[in-house]
């Protein structure tokens, strides 16, 4: 198998496919996609469910998104992920998506049935899993902080935080009028959160705001980097707070280092990986993932080797 497949590829399908012992059947696409986890995780799920057929990744640009989905659901394909940055291409190409996708602006997983093409957005409920599973408590109880709102996955997080009802929602970002912008949407369409509140990213807005929740998310993408700046300031973190930190780097990130030393309870974006890929593929087949055969394969992929 090769690590990455392209949209010429698909022209020529039934050839570049032919040497494979198992038919691909479902697929992540992005631009760049070399990097993507997700065959770790799907070709271990797929094998233990007993499904034949098996995962790939596949590159397209922007202008063969519309063109290659069609073409890949008349090759056989049951369904795809989507990862940066085609996912709201993706909202756009699928003809059948719940109101809360649309308002996510964004949709990662299609499932392919005639020409119908059904969208969801697996990043908000892995959310929910990954912070119940970690923390052992339920998103719908906590008061929430999600700095990086403004950004893709932090949005989609922020409406499913809404949906889910808790009782306080605060939308930071280093572009206050992004999240402006998104707390007006979300007054309109979600009744659920009693008090939805928007926070510019500098230390002092965040230190009101902050002291007054119980789990704070980044959604931004700092941290990746040992240069980053801090995604809030160490002090105004304490052993109260719950932090979830969605970048997964492998390793510990520098809010989650933070975190420790204030003696707050803290957890990586893997295990969220893990549970929108479970998601999607309890759409894709209509069935319980198996949960621990992805785990280990996502293990098998991280460095890191640690429990997710
Ligand atoms: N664990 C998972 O399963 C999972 C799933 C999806 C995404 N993620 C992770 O989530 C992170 C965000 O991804 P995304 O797709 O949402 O990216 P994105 O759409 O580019 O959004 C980036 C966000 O980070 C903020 N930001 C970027 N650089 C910043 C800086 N130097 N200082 C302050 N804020 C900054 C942006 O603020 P502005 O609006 O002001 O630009 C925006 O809110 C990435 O690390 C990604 O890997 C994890």
């Amino acid at each position: 198998m090769k690590a990455v497949y392209t949209f010429i590829d698909l022209e020529d399908w039934e050839s570049v496919i032919a040497e494979l012992p198992q038919r691909p059947i479902l697929a992540v696409i992005g631009d760049p996609v070399a990097h993507s986890k997700s065959p770790q995780m799907h070709n271990p799920a797929l094998a233990a469910a007993g499904i034949d057929g098996c995962y790939i990744r596949l590159h397209l640009r922007k202008d063969e998104v519309a063109v290659a989905l069609p073409r890949m659901a008349k090759l056989g394909f049951q369904g795809v992920n989507v990862t940066i940055p085609h996912k709201l291409a993706a909202l756009r190409a699928a003809t059948e998506v719940g109101p809360l996708p649309r308002m996510m602006g964004a949709v990662n997983t299609l499932c392919f049935e005639g020409e119908t093409i059904h969208g969801w957005n697996t990043d908000g409920p892995g959310f929910v899993r990954a912070v119940e599973e970690a923390f052992g408590t339920a998103v719908s109880g906590l008061r929430v902080a999600i700095i990086g709102a403004g950004g893709g996955a932090g949005r989609a997080v922020a409406v499913q935080c809404a949906s889910e009802g808790c009782p306080r929602l605060v939308l930071v970002n280093r572009t206050l009028a992004k999240v402006e912008a998104l707390r007006e949407e979300m007054i309109g369409l979600l009744t659920g959160v009693q008090d939805l509140r928007t926070c510019a990213w500098q230390a002092a807005t965040m230190a009101t705001e902050l002291a007054e929740v119980d789990l704070i998310v980044n959604a931004t993408s700092l941290g990746m980097k040992p240069d980053d700046a801090p995604v809030v300031p160490g002090d105004l973190l304490t052993s109260d707070h719950l932090v979830y930190d969605m970048v997964y780097s492998g390793g510990q990130t520098r809010f989650l280092a933070d975190a420790a030393t204030a003696g707050a309870r803290g957890a990586d974006g893997q295990a969220m990986l893990l549970h929108q890929g479970a998601i999607a593929f309890e759409h894709w087949f209509q069935a319980a993932a198996p949960i621990e055969a992805m785990r280990a394969g996502l293990l098998g992929s991280d460095a890191g080797g640690k429990r997710i």
